[in-house]
């Protein structure tokens, strides 16, 4: 017997199906007041600014970012098994001295606001690393990554790779 098949249905059944239908509407407007309307001719144009670099900078700029989410994963993986060993080692991988490789003439293309939100988040890694050392607590460096990563979000709503 089908459940959903109105000859099968017994009368107990309707009023859970009324609450459930109830439940899934209640839940659908709580989410439409918190998020935003989405409709596909919002993404017709990206507007974020673009940088413009060659094939080689768009790979390696990408590939920091693949590793700068790889670093915060590792945090997480140490704030939640209380591993400050593993939080400090992660965050150093992404510090200012993965910065020190890419060659001037890359850094010139780079617009003055990413490079300050780029220096700022490898400065906010180094951070995150001594400060797991020096035994703080995993609230207090919990608070640490979530304004290292507003400084993400703010990037990415900003600038968009183009390649030249
Ligand atoms: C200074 C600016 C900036 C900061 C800071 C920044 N990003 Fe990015 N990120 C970018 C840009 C630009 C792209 C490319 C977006 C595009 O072209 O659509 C990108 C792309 C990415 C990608 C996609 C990589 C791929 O292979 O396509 C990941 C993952 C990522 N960022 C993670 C992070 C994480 C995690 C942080 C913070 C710890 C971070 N980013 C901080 C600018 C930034």
């Amino acid at each position: 017997m089908s459940f959903l098949r109105p000859g099968g249905q017994r009368p107990l059944f309707r009023p859970i199906l009324a609450g459930l239908a109830l439940a899934v509407g209640i839940g659908m407007a709580t989410a439409e007041t918190n998020t935003h309307e989405i409709t596909m001719d919002m993404f017709e144009t990206d507007h974020r600014a673009p940088l413009v670099l060659n094939e080689t900078e768009k790979n390696y700029v990408l590939w920091e970012m693949r590793e700068m989410l790889v670093a915060v994963q590792g945090i997480i993986e140490g704030l939640s098994n209380e591993d400050m060993e593993r939080v400090s080692s992660a965050a150093t991988v992404m510090g200012t001295h993965a910065a020190d490789q890419v060659p001037a003439v890359t850094v010139a293309k780079l617009p003055l606001q990413f490079r300050e939100w780029a220096t700022e988040t490898h400065e906010d890694f180094d951070a995150i690393s001594i400060a797991a050392r020096s035994g703080e607590s995993p609230d207090m460096l919990t608070f640490r990554l979530s304004g290292m990563l507003n400084t993400c979000v703010a990037c990415h709503a900003t600038y968009r790779v183009e390649v030249e």
